[in-house]
């Protein structure tokens, strides 16, 4: 029977007004859960359930609420395999990585739950006697959480974990074509005794989730908007909350450079520019946009990576390959969009390309009823190109050259992206020249573009994002206020600056 899942509010049943069918992309016939979506106005009721809700849960202590994460953690590791092969089937990421993917928040449980007995603020030197100053982390409110499906649980982790422990409630809207695996994740919060109203999760279209989130931010029932997702979409929910004065925290895509030094080891780059372009067939806002290669190794570099990338397994995400299919119908049509960016001067070095088929086969593999493609390598490409310019979320990569240093940082900056970027070298000097140069928000160095570790601050610059980073400590400031406090016990009005013992110096005292 097919799955039937829905909206959670209050932790009740929410209202669905249409329905929407999240399908298998190995077997696009295959409905893994027919979801029912919501209107703006169940958004938004959903809103304010969190706003009631979060005045309770802010006065749990907070060591308290850590426990509460650390319960999810240990839920999620008991599920793991279950929750993995689901997004396996659902988003069609190969299992080896989906089972990666429950890990991070298993890893982001184990970072935030001894976060609940830190939650550090500081006491501050007064400028006056018999003062004390201090400062304190508040919740912020209610969170409004809008999330990608390509990581269809562990990148919510990031918001859903801390906004949580910060004692903040949160309305979470997950990618409908990932539906059941956020479901899923949901009942494991729910499990974990997190009182009723404090998560709520909201299934809705894209038009829908933009209107409720107006009216919640006109109703002033949410303080802070976190969103993963394209940089278009990105960029209006920045306008959103700009007007209602707040600074949402925005994770969106990326044209992410991998530059290869002359003196790099080769192989281990053409290793890393597999991973990067196609683990996850390129759908990870980390995944590797352009080789910029230098040109004494190039022509060698990219005879390795073509060898690589024919070499390597496309097929049944269940089974060890290196990608399966892409995630979904409307990122299979997006891509077929980015493949005719493909120009004449450029030269396709992998072999074929497209929808694998029995047309089309990918050695003995003819891509069954799955969204399956051709990972694609484009030599040739020039900065001016569209394909070196714009994000291709899919699996393909461009190469081209540089022949100094700052030629090609210049180059990795261009396309104003800033997300991830990779050097390839063994001189430590290019490495922090690069570090240096490149305004990306993640820096690797002799590694893979993706596959960023769950402590490290998470985010891009540019078109990339407004700045705001996830994960670790420095996530703590999207899901609090710093409120500074003073306490004058002297038992007179001390008034600051003016009131300030001085001690005189001798200004005029030389050697
Ligand atoms: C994303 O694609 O939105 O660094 C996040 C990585 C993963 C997260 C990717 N840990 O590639």
């Amino acid at each position: 029977m097919t799955r039937q899942i829905g909206s959670v509010v209050g932790g009740k049943d929410a209202p669905a007004t249409t329905t929407y069918d999240s399908t298998n992309p190995a077997h696009i016939t295959t409905v893994v859960a027919r979801v029912g979506l919501a209107d703006a106005d169940t958004f938004a009721a959903a809103c304010r359930t969190a706003k009631d809700a979060q005045k309770e849960w802010a006065k749990v202590p907070a060591p308290v609420r850590g426990r509460v994460i650390a319960s999810i953690g240990r839920l999620v590791e008991e599920n793991a395999e279950t929750l993995a092969k689901l997004v396996t089937q659902e988003i069609g990421k190969p299992y080896a990585e989906a089972l990666g993917e429950v890990r991070e928040i298993v890893d982001t449980c184990d970072f935030f739950l001894g976060e609940g007995r830190r939650l550090y603020g500081q006491t501050v030197p007064s400028e006056m006697p018999d003062k004390n100053l201090f400062t304190f982390r508040n919740p912020i409110g209610v969170a409004a959480v809008i999330t990608a499906g390509n990581f269809p649980v562990a990148v919510p982790s990031w918001y859903l974990i801390p906004a949580l422990l910060c004692g903040n409630a949160v309305v979470w809207k997950p990618a409908e074509y990932a539906a059941a695996s956020a479901h899923a994740f949901y009942q494991l919060i729910a499990a974990s005794g997190l009182p009723e109203g404090v998560l709520n999760i909201v299934f809705a279209d894209g038009k829908s989730t933009f209107e409720g989130l107006e009216k919640a931010l006109n109703d002033g029932t949410v303080q802070k908007v976190g969103f993963t997702g394209s940089s278009e979409v990105g960029r209006k929910i920045g306008e959103l909350t700009g007007r209602h004065l707040q600074s949402a925290c925005l994770e969106l895509g990326g044209k992410n450079p991998m530059v290869v030094m002359p003196d790099a080891d080769l192989d281990l780059a053409v290793e890393g520019a597999l991973f990067a372009g196609f683990g996850t067939a390129g759908q990870r806002c980390t995944s590797l946009g352009t080789v910029i290669v230098h040109e004494d190794v190039h022509d060698e570099f990219v005879r390795r990576f073509a060898t690589a990338v024919k070499n390597a397994r496309i097929g049944d995400p269940t089974e060890d390959v290196l990608a399966g299919p892409l995630l979904d119908q409307k990122f299979a049509d997006r891509y077929e969009e980015f493949l005719t960016w493909i120009q004449p001067h450029h030269q396709v070095i992998s072999g074929n390309i497209g929808r694998i088929a029995h047309t089309n086969p990918r050695h003995d593999f003819t891509g069954e009823d799955g969204l399956y493609y051709h990972p694609v390598v484009v030599d040739g490409v020039k900065p001016t190109d569209q394909l070196f310019l714009e994000e291709t979320f899919g699996p393909i990569v461009g190469v081209t050259t540089f022949t100094t240093l700052d030629e090609a940082i210049e180059l990795a900056n261009l396309p104003g992206y800033g997300l991830s970027s990779s050097i390839y070298t063994t001189n430590p000097s290019s490495a922090f020249r690069f570090r240096e140069g490149i305004s990306a928000g993640m820096v690797s160095v002799n590694n893979s573009t993706s596959g960023a570790e769950a402590h490290l601050p998470f985010g891009g610059n540019g078109k990339s994002g407004n700045g705001s980073r996830q994960s670790g400590m420095w996530v703590l400031d999207q899901f609090t206020r710093w409120q500074a406090m003073n306490w004058d016990h002297s038992g007179r009005l001390q008034k600051a600056q003016m009131d300030v013992a001085e001690i005189t110096p001798d200004l005029g005292f030389r050697l």
